[in-house]
C-alpha cells in the first residue's frame, strides 16, 4: 500500500475561507479552512504554508501539517491545522475569525509511504507533533488498515489535546502526560517500549511519527534493535516551504554511510527516521 507523493507538482499559492478557528485546550487552537481547489490535492503527511498576516510582519509564512481534510458529500472541499500558540505567527492566526481569507501554499512535501501488507500501524506523537496524526490514521483506515494504535504524549493537562481530535474513531489511543494529569504518567516512548515488549509492534508494522527531536531520537533508539522501520515528519524552520530558500537543511545518512544535507520542505518532511543524523549523533 502507498500513497501518493506529489513534490512534483509546483507550489500552488492560494486562499481560503476561515470556517472555524476553535479553542481545544487551554494553548491549542483547530482552524478549519474552506479550500476546494486545494483540497482534494492533500494527501496525509503534507503541510501547508500559512500567511498569518496580510501586513509585513511576520514576514514568512509558518508551516503546518494538514491536520484532517474535510470532506462534503464525499468531495474534499477543505482541510484543518491543529496548532499551538507559541509566537507572533500563531497569535495572529488564532485572533483569525470565522469569514475571514487566510493565504496558504500547498500543498507541500510528500505524503506517507506504507510497506506493501502492513496491516497494523503505531502512530507515536509528542506534543503539538500530534498535528498530523488524524489525517495520517484516516489514510490508513481508508486503505483498510484497521489496527491502529496512536501513542500520544504531551507536557501536562494544559497541552493535551482532547482524544476525539487525536484520532478517527476505529483507532486505539494510548495517551501519557509527563506529569500525570491526563492518562498515563510518563513519556510516549514508555507505550512503545510496551508494545514491543507484547509483540504488537514488529518490522512487518507501518510506523508514524511526529514530535521534538528528542522523542525522535528516543523512538529511534528503541526501534532500531528490533529492525522496525517508521516514518519521521521533521519540522525544521522554514522560509519558502518549497525548496527555494535553502533555510530548512537537516542532515540525512546515505546508503553508502556518508551524510548529505537535505531540506526539510521539499525532500520531507517525511523522512525515514533511521536515516536521519540529529545534534550530537555521531557523524
Ligand atoms: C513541516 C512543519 C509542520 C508543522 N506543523 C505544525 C502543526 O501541525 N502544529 C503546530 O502548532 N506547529 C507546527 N509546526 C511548527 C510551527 O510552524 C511553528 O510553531 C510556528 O511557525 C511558530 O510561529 P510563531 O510565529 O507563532 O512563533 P515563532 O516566534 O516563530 O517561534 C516561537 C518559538 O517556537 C520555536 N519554533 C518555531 N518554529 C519551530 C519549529 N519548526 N521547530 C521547533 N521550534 C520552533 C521558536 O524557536 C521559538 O522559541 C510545523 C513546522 C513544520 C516545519
Ligand atoms: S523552507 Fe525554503 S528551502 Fe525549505
Amino acid at each position: 500500500m502507498s500513497d501518493t507523493q506529489s513534490t512534483l507538482l509546483a507550489p500552488v499559492c492560494m486562499e481560503g475561507e476561515i470556517l472555524e478557528n476553535r479553542q481545544v485546550t487551554p494553548v491549542t487552537w483547530i482552524m478549519k479552512i474552506h479550500a476546494p481547489d486545494a483540497a482534494p490535492r492533500m494527501r496525509a503527511g503534507q503541510f501547508v504554508n500559512l500567511a498569518t498576516s496580510v501586513d509585513i510582519v511576520p514576514l514568512l509564512r509558518r508551516p503546518m501539517s494538514i491536520h484532517r481534510v474535510v470532506q462534503h458529500m464525499g468531495v474534499a472541499t477543505g482541510f484543518c491545522v491543529l496548532y499551538d500558540v507559541i509566537g507572533p505567527g500563531t497569535r495572529n492566526l488564532h485572533a483569525m475569525k470565522k469569514g475571514q481569507r487566510i493565504g496558504f501554499i500547498g500543498p507541500l512535501g510528500n505524503s506517507i509511504t506504507v510497506p506493501d501488507g502492513a496491516t497494523r500501524a503505531v502512530l507515536i506523537a509528542g506534543g503539538v507533533g500530534v498535528g498530523p496524526i488524524k489525517f495520517v490514521a484516516e489514510a490508513l483506515l481508508a486503505m483498510g488498515m484497521r489496527h491502529i494504535t496512536v501513542a500520544y504524549g504531551s507536557r501536562d493537562s494544559d497541552h493535551c489535546v482532547p482524544v476525539k481530535e487525536v484520532a478517527p474513531d476505529g483507532c486505539r489511543v494510548l495517551v501519557c502526560t509527563d506529569d500525570g494529569s491526563v492518562g498515563r504518567k510518563g513519556f510516549v516512548t514508555e507505550f512503545v517500549t510496551d508494545e514491543i515488549t507484547r509483540g504488537r509492534l514488529t518490522p512487518n508494522d507501518y510506523v508514524f511519527t511526529c514530535g521534538p527531536v528528542a522523542m525522535f531520537r528516543a523512538v529511534r533508539d528503541l526501534l532500531l534493535p528490533h529492525g522496525i522501520p517508521a516514518e519521521a515528519a521533521t519540522e525544521e524552520y522554514m522560509g519558502c516551504g518549497f525548496g527555494v530558500c535553502f533555510g530548512c537543511p537537516l542532515r540525512q545518512r546515505q546508503p553508502d554511510g556518508s551524510v548529505e544535507y537535505k531540506l526539510c520542505c521539499v525532500d520531507g518532511c517525511l523522512f525515514p527516521l533511521d536515516t536521519l543524523v540529529f545534534e550530537g549523533d555521531p557523524a
